[in-house]
């Protein structure tokens, strides 16, 4: 069995940190999403993994380099534009080999990865096996129509949809998948659609089988469900404090401190992870915030968040919460005359102001 992850598109739903940055490598309590796959892949026992890559491909290559830390081997297979899922399978045709996969899309998350899943694949000689998760907002996933253990339909993104259940970022096929991502056209947003290819599957009468999942899942496609990964994600979080904190310092709950951190005169409230080289000083960070290495926060206060590497959060007087902040940005309060707030902002950013 092989596994075929998705790491291309744009992000456009998470700009601006997607105009310099791949959305798959935004960490998530401080680690990149992307990584979180391939640890599942790799705990389904899968070693040979092709990774689709797009415009941010130097980026994904210098994060993930051969697998090695994985255990496992890793081929880069371009896409020249996001065209669609079932184009990403179509152009890994040669990569796959007629063997079984799984597919996996590079910003999904699942709580309790896919070993079982994979297994249960494996032994079942179905065609395909789809994932499915009870969701509130199915219009924003491919829905599924089930009719007992049978999947009667899928539709994309539908206006109307049938059920409540989304389709999970995770697939397994067998090669029969060629037949269908070579029989199908593109849908409304010009992409050939895995959805529209698993309905081909169906329609053949191919063998889909479906698992409902019961743990979370999330697609980080956008801000709020970034934030509430990084919620889901710090609930698990081992408490290990290996950096210093001072006498004036109050920490409490599950918190991650990592080595070459300081805290000087600040409470943090966890669950909260802070990574090494930071400074958080005369400062508070509440309770479901991961801040990455080498990040200043100066008698400022920050909540619910989620801030990358380099960045400064200096002197400013109320809390920061619901927030994304992306890497060497500067955040900080000045005096000069006239009082104004003066603004660097990329396109695309997004600032509330009290
Ligand atoms: C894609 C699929 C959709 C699926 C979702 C899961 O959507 O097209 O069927 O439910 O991933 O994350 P996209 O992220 O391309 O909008």
């Amino acid at each position: 069995m092989k596994a075929l992850v998705l790491s291309g598109g744009r992000g456009t739903r998470l700009r601006p940190i997607t105009h310099t940055s791949a959305k798959q490598l935004v960490p998530i309590a401080n680690k990149p999403i992307l990584f979180y796959a391939l640890e599942a892949i790799r705990n389904a026992g899968i070693t040979d993994i092709g990774i689709i890559v797009g415009d941010t491909r130097g980026e994904i290559e210098a994060a993930v380099g051969d697998g090695s830390p994985w255990d496992a081997k890793v081929t880069y297979i371009p896409q020249e534009a996001p065209l669609g899922l079932a184009h990403a399978v179509k152009i890994a045709e040669p990569f796959l080999n007629r063997e079984p996969f799984v597919m996996f899309l590079g910003d999904n998350l699942i709580r309790d990865g896919i070993a079982r899943l994979v297994k249960e694949f494996g032994e079942s000689k179905a065609n395909s096996q789809i994932l499915l998760a009870h969701v509130r907002n199915p219009q924003d996933f491919g829905v599924a129509e089930l009719d007992g253990d049978r999947v009667l339909r899928l539709q994309e993104k539908p206006q109307n949809p049938k059920s409540d259940l989304a389709l999970v970022g995770v697939y397994m096929f067998d090669p029969c998948v060629f037949e269908a991502v070579n029989a199908i056209t593109p849908s409304a947003r010009g992409e050939l659609e895995i959805t529209d290819a698993i309905q081909y599957l169906i329609e053949h009468n191919y063998d889909v089988r479906y698992q409902i999942i019961s743990g979370w899942w999330k697609d980080t496609g956008k801000l709020e469900d970034m934030l509430e990964a990084n919620r889901l994600a710090l609930d698990g979080l081992e408490p290990s404090i290996m950096g210093e904190v001072d006498a004036d310092s109050r920490i409490y709950g599950r918190v991650t401190i990592d080595a070459g951190a300081k805290i000087v005169n600040s409470v943090v409230r966890g669950p909260a992870i802070i990574g090494s080289g930071c400074l958080i000083q005369n400062a508070y960070v509440g309770p479901y915030t991961s801040i990455y290495n080498e990040v200043k926060l100066l008698n400022s206060e920050i909540e619910h968040s989620i801030v990358l590497e380099n960045s400064s959060i200096i002197d400013i007087g109320s809390r920061i919460e619901d927030s994304l902040i992306g890497k060497n940005v500067v955040v900080s309060r000045d005096n000069k005359m006239p009082k104004a707030y003066r603004f660097m902002l990329g396109d695309h950013s997004e600032v509330s102001v009290l």
